[in-house]
């Protein structure tokens, strides 16, 4: 094996698969107590999508990968890496990773593994990717960040089911021998001292279920929507000006920030913290809801097929979730 270290990482192909059913605010006043004037004025939500029963969050990662494949004109069979990021994996194991790598017919014995980071999942997938690559055994890697968050929560708990949505998303790293150009920096940081703000109590090993965890409603999504927004709101702040600090960009040079989609009063803090105006923000959560770790992947496919990102422009990620997690990367698109 050669190993030919890069000068770069570069985003070369973006995809993205949102399931066919729509589900708005107006579906959801029917069984629940709730409006679309709470929940759009609150967050920012009309919409959302919902998979289909039996569709696993493996599927609309293939879905999402074969289309960021084909956009970067290359085959399955010419990734070194695959990376899913998900909270919901088709099954505790194996990992969703591998049974993606069979869905897409990737024969070789490339690795392929999860990565949890909830909502930030998709930047921590894109720095390991992007350091793996960076030693020059992996030219070209898939990073899937696939959600089915309708699988998750109490449909019967206003405060939390009305904000989520399923999709998924996919970019294509490729290793690149131009300089300063692709991935230029990423900030990622974490904190455990408060896990009960955001989490999903049962099914793992501290409390295996049982009927009792079932009869109990543990194994849905628990939040505290209150902290979980103060925190969110502060820590992305921070974060996105501290990987332009690192990079030496200046907000100015932004042309576009995408922020992960959870509620837009928390992207409209951030872009106003970072003097961003709102032409140069990309924001699509009113039509998906918040779909954790696929958001930015989903709204990078987007904004790049739109148009709304050029070669040359620098475009920041800054995501937000539980854990505590958060991430921040700066990209040079080069495509
Ligand atoms: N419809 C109608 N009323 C509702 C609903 C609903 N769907 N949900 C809650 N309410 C009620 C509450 O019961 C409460 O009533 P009360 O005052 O009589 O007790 C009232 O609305 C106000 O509730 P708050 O929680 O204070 O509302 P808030 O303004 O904080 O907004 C929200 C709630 C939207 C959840 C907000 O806190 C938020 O967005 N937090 C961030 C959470 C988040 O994004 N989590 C995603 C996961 S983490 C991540 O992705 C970053």
């Amino acid at each position: 094996m050669k190993f030919e270290k890069p000068n770069s990482i570069v985003i070369s192909g973006t995809g993205s698969y949102l399931p066919k059913k729509v589900l708005t605010n107006f579906d959801l006043e029917k069984f629940l107590d709730t409006s679309d004037e709470w929940i759009f004025g609150r967050s920012g939500i009309k919409a959302r999508h919902i998979a289909a029963d039996g569709e696993a969050v493996s599927d609309m990662a293939c879905v999402a990968a074969s289309r960021a494949l084909e956009d970067a004109g290359l085959d399955a069979s010419s990734m070194d890496l695959v990376i899913v990021t998900t909270v919901n994996p088709d099954m505790l194991f194996p990992s969703t990773a591998c049974l993606l790598q069979a869905k897409l017919g990737i024969r070789n014995n490339i690795p392929c593994f999860d990565l949890e980071a909830a909502c930030s999942g998709f930047v921590y997938g894109v720095e390991v990717a992007t350091r793996m690559m960076q030693s020059g055994l992996y030219k070209n890697a898939l990073v899937v960040s696939s959600e089915k968050m309708s699988s998750m929560v109490n449909w019967k708990d206003r405060a939390t089911c009305v904000l989520f949505g399923d999709g998924a998303g996919a970019v294509v790293l490729s290793a690149s021998s131009d300089e300063n150009t692709g991935i230029i920096g990423t900030v990622l940081g974490a904190d455990g001292s408060d896990t009960a703000m955001l989490r999903l109590p049962a099914g793992g090993s501290a409390m295996p279920t049982s009927e009792e965890t079932v009869r109990q409603g543990l194994h849905f999504l628990q939040m505290d929507g209150r902290e979980v927004f103060k925190h969110a709101v502060k820590i992305m702040q921070e974060k996105a000006l501290e990987v332009l600090d690192l990079c030496g960009i200046s907000a100015d040079k932004l042309s576009l920030l995408i922020p992960h989609q959870a509620n837009t009063r928390i992207i409209e803090s951030v872009a106003k913290r970072l003097k961003i105006p709102s032409e140069k923000v990309y924001v699509n959560i009113e039509n998906y809801g918040n779909t954790s770790s696929a958001s930015i992947p989903i709204a990078i496919d987007e904004a790049a097929r739109s148009g709304r990102i050029k070669k040359g422009d620098y475009v920041l990620f800054v995501a937000f979730g539980a854990g505590l997690t958060w991430g921040a990367t700066l990209a040079k698109w080069d495509k």
